[in-house]
């Protein structure tokens, strides 16, 4: 009984145990890095050829076999076996059985531990830019809606209290930036992983004559780890992918709870597309922003990852220890998640419909109230006093029950004598907008200013 291993039959006199294979198989998860498996054994074919350890008829046998093994895992024609403990195992197994003994020379001199990490490291290589063009996708979407929003003036808010009106195209710009962050931060990612730790072998470095410059250039990696024990536990950037993906996910999240909140029959100001929404089972009058409430619910998932790795990371001694097994299960589902959760977001806010008179009515003329005490301070008065006065003002209209624009200018000139009939011109938004107008502000100038900016960094590449 029990399942028979790379090591069966040597130190090891039986087969582990079913319930042991089924803990330690990652195959269904490493799978996934099968093109990096095979680049990092061509690569390492080579070196152990310079090194001497095969022949140059032995490495020609050795890279057909591996690039027949290749051409079996891209048509899914392969056959993994229950016996194959992960995708490294699977592909040695293969091409044994496809060149005989031969094969077995491919693993002289390397470990699974640096062929692991070395195969990951290229495949985030490989992969994270298909991320970053999603997070690309989203900016390019908003950038287009700013564009067309450019007219729509909504409430803008602090502490969920009207506070000031901004254009909406300054709020869909507010949540360009963030993911421009993010998509610098993956870019630093890349450089981090961008390290070579084959050559490393289980711990100690490897004794054969290996390059391991040249090997690292082979397979496309700018530089090589310093320390062998460091490069084959080191699983930093896993965690600072976990870590990127949860500041997306936090950044999508926070958009998210802005637009469930503004695509309620209260607020109104937005309308998710059909598209983007469920019904109830019950209701027959509702229309549910699940979209968004799931992108919402996916950041704590993406949260816990991070922790996890953190966690797992936090009591290993130095070197490879099989708790690190976890990584590419926490890698390759925040990366999954995310990348559906970016495109969904893309997918709302372009089919969102801003609902203009909306956003304009909703807004209390007490949101100029600032303006009011700027209108003080352009006449002289110091910005505590003038603050102190629109503020009696406002408790006046409150108790005359009036609308602040509406008090008349008897009740502002007992205020102060300051206040003339212009005072009635403060109470228009379109100036209140326009007077934002220093950099990151919410004119329209501004605002198109701030536009062409991100146009042109989406340009860039
Ligand atoms: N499947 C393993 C992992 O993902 C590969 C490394 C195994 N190394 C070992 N010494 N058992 O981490």
């Amino acid at each position: 009984m029990g399942e028979k291993t790379l090591w069966s039959g040597g130190r090891l006199s039986s087969n582990i145990d079913q319930v042991m294979a089924n803990l330690n198989n990652s195959l269904p998860i490493d799978k996934r890095m099968a093109a990096e498996d095979i680049l990092g054994s061509l690569a390492w074919a080579e070196a152990i050829q310079q090194a001497g350890i095969l022949s140059i008829e032995e490495l020609k046998v050795i890279q057909d076999g591996l690039k027949q093994v290749a051409d079996e895992i891209a048509s899914g024609s392969i056959q993994f076996l229950p016996t194959d403990e992960d995708i490294h195992s699977a592909v040695e197994r293969r091409l044994t059985e496809l060149v005989g003994a031969t094969g077995g020379k491919l693993h002289t001199g390397r470990s699974r531990n640096d062929q692991v990490v070395t195969d990951f490291r290229l495949w985030v290589k490989h992969n994270l830019p298909v991320l970053q063009d999603k997070i690309r996708d989203l900016q390019l979407t908003l950038t287009n809606r700013a564009a067309t929003e450019m007219d729509c003036i909504l409430p803008g808010y602090t502490h969920f209290q009207q506070a000031q009106p901004i254009l909406f195209s300054h709020w869909f710009l507010s949540h360009f930036w963030p993911l421009e962050r993010d998509h610098s931060r993956l870019n630093n990612l890349l450089n981090r992983v961008d390290e070579c730790p084959l050559g490393c072998g289980a711990l100690a470095g490897t004794t054969l004559k290996i390059d391991r410059e040249i090997l690292a250039k082979n397979l496309g990696f700018s530089r090589v780890s310093e320390n062998s024990l460091d490069a084959v536990s080191d699983r930093d950037f896993v965690c600072d992918f976990l870590y990127a993906a949860s500041m997306i996910a936090m950044h999508l999240s926070r958009m998210a709870e802005a637009l469930i909140l503004y695509s309620t029959l209260e607020f109104g100001f937005v309308t998710l597309s059909d598209r983007f929404s469920t019904g109830s089972s019950l209701m027959p009058q509702k229309k549910n922003p699940d979209s968004l409430e799931l992108i919402r619910g996916k950041a704590s998932v993406h949260l816990g990852q991070m922790t996890t790795m953190l966690a797992n990371l936090k009591g290993l001694p130095s070197a490879y220890d099989k708790d690190l097994q976890e990584d590419k299960a926490l890698f390759f589902s925040a990366f999954d998640q995310l990348t559906i959760s970016l495109e969904v977001m893309t997918g709302v806010i372009e089919t969102l419909t801003v609902n203009q008179e909306r956003c304009r009515d909703a807004i209390n003329m007490m949101a100029l109230a600032t303006d009011a005490a700027d209108y003080l301070v352009d006449r002289g008065m110091p910005f505590r006093e003038a603050h102190h006065c629109i503020g009696k003002a406002v408790l006046k209209a409150e108790q005359l029950n009036l609308p602040l624009e509406a008090l008349p200018l008897t009740e502002w000139q007992a205020i102060s004598p300051m206040f003339d009939s212009s005072i009635f011109d403060v109470f228009s938004l379109e100036n209140a907008i326009e007077k934002r107008n220093a950099i990151g502000g919410t004119s329209k100038q501004m605002v198109r200013t701030q536009l062409e900016k991100a146009q042109q960094l989406l340009n860039r590449k």
